[in-house]
């Protein structure tokens, strides 16, 4: 099956409307049909025009209702300042004139407003080196919503947002207990930059990367077509044990190179458990 036939054959996409957050200027260097996908000329929101109010409140409810529990919601001016302005937040959503109460009720929605509801966001940023993306902010409500199984929401956000902005080389920052790994792990073993952050307020967050080759994107996506190697696992790391992270972040400056090979498992006592193996050779092209 080609790419375009399955990312269109997607049983999660099936009516939900892909949209883009970004200024005319920036899109210009985008694609716009990532797998054969368009964006309807409406949801293509320039955060510059005042007509964005609206859309862009609901993308902080969505903000706020998925990441609030976890303690990190955002601010307007950081939508615009670091994502909207520099790159791009891509997601879908749903027309209010087709949500369920369910969706309607949550975000506070009248069923006759003329107002797409986002379900999921994946925002971006591009970084000084060409072609290089760093992820700002990835979040689905997919898993909370009864009415349908948006299972895959996420990832899918993720992947073709990065394919919407180009990216060639990707690096995020996520936290030791984060259940996103398992989103990003999907993408491929995740070169590990930083497992100890003083720099970030919290410090147990971890600095990853991958190359977004059309095989990462595929695979994460879950092309029957497309899969990785895996390295085994050496060490795991639980979302507490500050003293590995340390010891991790020191190998990791004395210039040796790790990665977390695979989805994190489940741990007796803690969340779970982050599998770490080294990278004998350089594997990752942008190091
Ligand atoms: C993390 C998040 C984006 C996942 O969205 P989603 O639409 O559920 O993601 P997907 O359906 O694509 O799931 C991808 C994988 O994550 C797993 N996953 C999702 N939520 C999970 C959870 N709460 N616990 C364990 N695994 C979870 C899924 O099972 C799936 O793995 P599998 O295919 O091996 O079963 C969403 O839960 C969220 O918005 N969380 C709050 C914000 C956040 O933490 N953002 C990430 C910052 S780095």
């Amino acid at each position: 099956m080609s790419p375009d036939e399955y990312i269109q054959q997607h049983l999660t996409l099936q009516g939900l409307e892909p949209f883009l957050v970004a200024t005319s200027y920036n899109r210009v260097n985008f694609n716009l049909n990532p797998y054969g996908l368009s964006i309807k000329q409406e949801y293509l929101i320039d955060p510059t025009h005042s007509a964005s109010e609206r859309f862009c409140d609901l993308l902080l409810a969505l903000d706020s209702t998925t990441f609030g529990p976890e303690g990190m919601p955002m601010d307007k001016w950081v939508f615009y300042d670091i994502c909207y302005m520099p790159g791009a937040v891509f997601g879908f959503g749903i027309q209010a004139q087709q949500a369920p109460q369910e969706l309607l009720d949550l975000f506070k929605v009248d069923a006759q407003e003329n107002v797409l509801i986002p379900l999921s966001m994946y925002g971006a940023i591009p970084m000084t080196q060409r072609d290089a993306w760093m992820g700002h902010n990835l979040c689905s409500i997919g898993s909370k919503l009864k009415f349908r199984n948006f299972k895959g929401l996420g990832t899918l956000s993720k992947a073709l947002g990065l394919k919407v902005v180009q990216a060639k080389e990707f690096y995020g920052a996520t936290q030791w207990s984060s259940v996103a790994l398992n989103v990003h792990i999907k993408f491929g073993p995740l070169k590990l930059y930083t497992s100890y952050t003083p720099a970030h307020s919290e410090s147990h967050t971890l600095t990853y990367g991958f190359s977004c080759t059309d095989h990462a994107l595929l695979a994460a996506m879950g092309h029957p077509d497309y899969d990785f190697e895996r390295p085994a696992p050496e060490q795991w790391i639980t979302p507490n044990d500050q003293e590995a992270m340390i010891t991790l972040q020191d190998q990791i400056e004395a210039g040796e190179h790790f990665c977390i090979p695979s989805a994190p498992q489940s741990h007796p006592d803690h969340k779970h458990q982050v599998p770490i193996a080294s990278l004998a050779s350089k594997l990752f092209t942008h190091l």
